[in-house]
């Protein structure tokens, strides 16, 4: 069972179940009906309404999730990530913002962009990129570049596979 309570009085704000040892969430803001499982450590991020947080995730500051969105467990979220609606984050898949580890300096850290509806296969490595609206990234794909809306890309480094249903991007 997920344990997490809602702050009835604001629809945005959650207040954790003050007595559950197992989730670290500190400073978030959570969504109504999303669920978040346990042994997470979630700070200063924001998540929207009806999404899902697997167990053994870490998603760091400033981070943005939208609604209906899905994070499976073991994944890694770090600072200056956003992912939109609807999209399908799978297990174990790993964010950088950090290309060049460590700059103890985050002005070099570069931004990764997840458009809606964008589905992350397990075990994937994300660099900055910006993966467009719907895109496929397949199981355990490392991605250094760009993916245009509607693409399906696999391997390492990711490549172009296909357009989904045969059409060009979106
Ligand atoms: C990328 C993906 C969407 C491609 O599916 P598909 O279009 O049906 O691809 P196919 O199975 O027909 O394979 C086509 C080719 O790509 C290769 N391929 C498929 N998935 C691959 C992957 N993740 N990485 C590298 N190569 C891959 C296949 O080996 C095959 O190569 P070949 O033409 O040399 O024989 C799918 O394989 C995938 O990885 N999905 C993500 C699943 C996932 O992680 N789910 C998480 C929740 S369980």
């Amino acid at each position: 069972m997920p344990i997490f309570k809602k702050d009835k009085k604001s629809k945005n704000k959650m207040q954790e179940a003050p007595d559950n040892t197992l989730q670290l969430i500190n400073n978030c803001k959570i969504g109504e009906g999303t669920k978040i499982w346990n042994f997470v450590n979630i700070y200063g991020c924001e998540i929207g309404r009806d999404s899902l947080v697997g167990c053994f995730c870490e998603i760091q500051k400033g981070v943005k999730i939208g609604d209906r969105t899905r994070i499976q467990s073991h994944t890694f979220i770090c600072e200056l990530v956003e992912i939109g609606n609807d999209c399908f984050v799978g297990h174990g898949v790993m964010f950088i913002n950090d290309v060049y580890p460590p700059q103890p300096d985050p002005s070099v850290w570069k931004r990764t962009v997840i458009e809606d509806g964008a589905s992350i296969g397990s075990n994937a490595t994300i660099l900055p990129v910006r993966i467009g609206k719907g895109a496929i990234i397949g199981a355990g794909a490392v991605v250094t570049k760009d993916v245009p809306a509607g693409a399906v890309i696999a391997g390492n480094p990711a490549s172009f596979m296909r357009y989904l249903n045969g059409g060009k991007g979106e």
